[in-house]
């Protein structure tokens, strides 16, 4: 086993991270403030970035250090299917048992967030991952849920989760109810280089190997390979450090990374 070669008590650039493991990039607080200000003002925010950028880690974690008793998420991953589709959906978050009809569900789910917020004083919040995917009509159906009261933006917060695509569709005239809803945006790039550094030596001491494991020259392909994107990172650092226990080498070297660069297919 590679992690038993470099002496790791558990395995470093983890899939899913824990907070020892988490990484407080710039990029990273700049999503976590926007995160907090729609906790605190609600209505809508878009958070956009490359794929594996860490979009979806960003909000996992955030949400779960909000307080239950004043917030409740609601976790759509909804990737196809029909409006209705993706409005039943919201309704079983909500715990109901959706109505047949279109109409009816919109009331159904207005309902149950009036009711969160004024007996529960819960207020909701409702994140659509992958929201790029989401089909037009889905998509047309969200402004409906932040219009059914004269002051309904208060009651539901929305954040809308996705890859690039979706700035575009939300461009679209078709969108426009949903785009001037949104106060706040941010699109998330990967890890500086700088980042990328720092990064690697927390990620390896957090897994208690304290000594550098990768060459000035490796780190610097690292980089370029990935660009900072943190999934990539992972992939590749992981795949580097499995090839070197494999040859016994004890530090990942410029030739090591490349090979593990094609192995690691990005
Ligand atoms: N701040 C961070 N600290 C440590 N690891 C991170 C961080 N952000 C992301 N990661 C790592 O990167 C991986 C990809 O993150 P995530 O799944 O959140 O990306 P995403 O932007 O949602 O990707 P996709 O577009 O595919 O949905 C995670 O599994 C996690 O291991
Ligand atoms: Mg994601």
């Amino acid at each position: 086993m590679w992690e038993s070669f470099f002496g790791f008590k558990k395995t470093p650039f983890s899939d899913s991270p824990d907070t020892k493991q988490l990484f407080s990039s710039a990029a990273w607080q700049q999503v976590n403030a926007r995160l907090e200000f729609l906790a605190q003002h609600h209505g809508v925010g878009l958070l956009t970035g490359e794929v594996g950028a860490g979009k979806s880690t960003a909000a996992r974690v955030f949400t779960a250090a909000l307080n239950p008793n004043l917030y409740k998420i609601l976790y759509i991953h909804f990737s196809s299917g029909t409006a209705l589709d993706l409005l039943r959906q919201i309704a079983l978050t909500l715990d109901l048992q959706p109505a047949h009809f279109r109409g009816d569900l919109v009331r159904q789910i207005a309902d149950a967030v009036v009711r969160l917020n004024q007996s529960k004083k819960q207020h909701p919040i409702l994140i659509c991952d992958e929201a790029h995917l989401l089909p037009h009509p889905a998509l047309e159906q969200l402004p409906l849920l932040l219009n059914f009261d004269m002051d309904s933006s208060r009651y539901l917060t929305l954040l809308l989760i996705g890859q690039p695509l979706l700035r575009r569709t939300l461009s679209l005239q078709l969108h426009e109810a949903l785009r001037q809803r949104i106060g706040t945006h941010y699109h998330l790039e990967g890890l500086t280089r700088e980042e990328l550094d720092a990064y690697l030596t927390q990620q390896l001491k957090a897994a208690g190997v304290t000594q550098p494991l990768f060459e000035d020259t490796a780190r610097q392909g690292l980089y370029q390979a990935t660009k900072g994107i943190p999934r990539k990172v992972n992939k590749l650092a992981v795949t580097a450090l499995r090839l070197a226990a494999e040859r016994k080498a004890p530090i990942v070297d410029d030739a090591l990374l490349l090979d593990a660069t094609s192995e690691a297919f990005l």
